[in-house]
């Protein structure tokens, strides 16, 4: 499942572009947060896969070990950090489940 990974990292690559300086008008959509280049959002963007067999069934434990499987804390701050990295169904679990703002 390597395509669909890349494909998500490019559109946050123009995300992000588009919000450079210089360009205004489109900031407005991208308030989740990305930065797809740090080491921050790494594995959130990697967990993508993991989140679409998760999410759906909605169990924190084994959404938070898509990007961590030591630590929940530092999965859930990753995720909050980085939502904006992953699909919309995910950025809404993040906000109304994990309570990420
Ligand atoms: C959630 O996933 C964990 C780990 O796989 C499992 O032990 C637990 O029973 C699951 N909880 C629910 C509510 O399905």
């Amino acid at each position: 499942m390597r395509y669909p990974s890349v494909l998500l990292v490019v559109t946050a690559y123009i995300l992000g572009a588009s919000a450079a300086p210089g360009v205004t008008s489109a900031r407005s959509f991208a308030e989740a947060p990305c930065d797809a280049w740090s080491d921050e959002c790494r594995e959130v963007i990697t967990a993508n896969a993991c989140f679409a067999a998760y999410v759906p069934s909605k169990n924190k434990t084994q959404i938070l070990e898509c990007v961590d499987v030591d630590d929940p804390v530092v999965a859930e701050r990753k995720i909050c950090a980085c939502y904006g990295c992953s699909e919309k169904t995910v950025q809404d679990y993040a906000t109304a489940d994990l309570g990420c703002h």
